[in-house]
């Protein structure tokens, strides 16, 4: 019988419809392979690009090629019990999960670990909560009024969130330390380094100035597969997450290096009483994965800090640096000419201890590697709403304590979506709405279509551009 085979991928559109009836099988039978070619997508019905969330699957290549190391099995009998280290002041704590912590900091040279108390949290989001409780309720500041936390804008848009939720008597927030009087009464100041969302290196704002301040240092993104590893650090209360030191969000670990011993045991009673520790399982993984990727750095790297050498490149961190390297480059590449709607920060030259070599600037992107875009549209636009009129969704400036000429981009997602952002980003332009004034006579915050497939954003009142406007307005080709 004759072989006619029709493979029709999609007969329900308007697209033009191909037929090859050339191609022979290897029974010398001809087919006939139809294929459809979907109708143009429009700006409005294109998939969207999701880069609001920092969801770090940019590592799992990696893993896929060599997480084979880190399999473990846990049998039926394994971590039944509550407790762990009795002895310990974490007592929900794996032992070797602690060892392997202390072995990662001290291969990489990012954290003093000698002298700290060390907290095992579902991942750090849960620690940060557990220091507000810690440091609001210790003796010398118990207040009649709550404690205020305060982080330098642009901040990590969770604090906020995380520090109102409950509505606590402990402490309420209190914005910008930029702009924050710490004079008056106790607060707390939190210190993000490398900041989330524009990657750069932070001192405390203010707590350091008045005296008054209590420090949190969330340093989820000091590690060298995003920034200069430039010395040890070494705070009174530093959190760390696997979620972004291996891409591991998913196991929910995170720890916090603590010094006062009273701090630690508070933040272990903020645990208990809350979700009564954290799951064995995942610590015995986290452990393992901690240690696989200690081993690489001890077995390639040696130089500074007994570590850094030429191999540091071959380590988990060299060849994840690598790949956001690569991002950052492809990024830069795109907006070079995009100059009139976005811009990057620039990052200054650093040292970084644990590659041996220097992080550099632009033009010269290759070893710097943040995990955030933070692009700045000019004066008047609103990023986000630009972005999400191209149907990318980042997360713009006003969740970030800042003005909406700012947005950030995930560059830490998927590689697909990575890609197809950076073509879409070709498509985007800004206008000046006074440089248009021939344009229909709107509120001013109107999208319309370019001539040849680039998509115009007019700039216009910043109060009337709601999102759902915005939106609303989109016009497509
Ligand atoms: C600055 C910062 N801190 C903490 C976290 C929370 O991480 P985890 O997954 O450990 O809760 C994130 C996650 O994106 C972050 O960006």
């Amino acid at each position: 019988m004759g072989g006619k085979k029709l493979h029709n991928h999609n007969n329900n559109n308007n697209g033009a419809v191909d037929t090859n009836s050339n191609n022979s099988n290897r029974n010398g039978t001809t087919t006939t392979t139809t294929t459809v070619k979907p109708p143009p997508v429009t700006l409005q019905q294109s998939p969207i690009i999701n880069l609001d969330r920092g969801d770090p699957s940019v590592f799992e290549p990696y893993w896929r090629k060599n997480g084979g190391k880190c399999t473990i099995t846990i049998s039926g009998h394994d971590s039944l019990s509550y407790f762990s280290d009795p002895n310990s002041v974490c007592w929900y704590m794996e032992p070797e999960l602690q060892e392997a912590i202390r072995r990662v900091h001290r291969v990489v040279g990012n954290a003093e670990t000698e002298g700290c108390h060390v907290v095992a949290g579902t991942g750090s989001t849960v620690l940060f909560q557990a220091a507000l409780y810690a440091l609001s309720t210790s003796s010398s500041s118990v207040a009649a009024e709550p404690m205020k936390v305060v982080c330098a804008a642009p901040y990590y848009s969770q604090y906020k969130e995380q520090v109102e939720l409950l509505q606590s008597r402990l402490y309420e927030w209190g914005g910008d330390a930029e702009t924050f009087d710490g004079s008056a009464a106790p607060f707390i100041e939190v210190v993000t380094s490398p900041n989330n969302p524009d990657g750069s290196l932070r001192e405390a704002a203010v707590a350091n100035k008045t005296g008054n301040g209590k420090l949190i240092h969330d340093l989820a993104y000091y590690w060298p597969n995003y920034t200069p590893i430039t010395r040890p650090a070494d705070y009174d209360i530093m959190l760390f997450t696997l979620t972004k030191c291996t891409g591991h969000a998913g196991s929910r670990i995170g720890w916090a290096l603590v010094k006062d011993v009273e701090v630690a045991k508070k933040m272990t009673t903020f645990m208990q009483i809350t979700t009564i520790g954290v799951s064995k399982d995942s610590q015995l993984r986290a452990a393992k994965i901690l240690d696989v990727v200690a081993e690489d750095c001890e077995q390639h790297a040696a130089g500074a800090f007994g570590y850094a050498g030429n191999d540091a490149d071959k380590t988990f961190f060299g060849e994840s640096r690598k790949l956001m390297a690569e991002r950052w480059e492809k990024l830069r590449e795109a907006v070079k000419d995009k100059k009139d709607v976005f811009t990057l920060p620039k990052y200054p030259k650093r040292y970084c201890n644990f590659s041996g070599r220097y992080f550099q600037p632009a033009p010269d992107v290759i070893l710097y590697a943040a995990a955030f875009g933070w692009l700045e549209c000019k004066e008047g636009c609103d990023a986000s709403a630009l972005m999400k009129a191209h149907n990318v969704l980042t997360r713009g400036g006003e969740t970030f304590g800042v003005s909406s000429r700012y947005t950030r981009i995930s560059m830490i997602g998927r590689e697909e979506e990575f890609e197809r952002f950076i073509e879409r980003i070709s498509g985007i332009q800004c206008v000046d709405e006074e440089d248009e004034e021939e344009e229909e006579e709107e509120e001013g915050f109107v999208v319309m279509n370019g001539n040849n497939g680039g998509d115009v954003i007019r700039l216009g009142n910043e109060n009337s551009n709601s999102h759902g406007k915005w939106l609303e307005q989109v016009e497509v080709q």
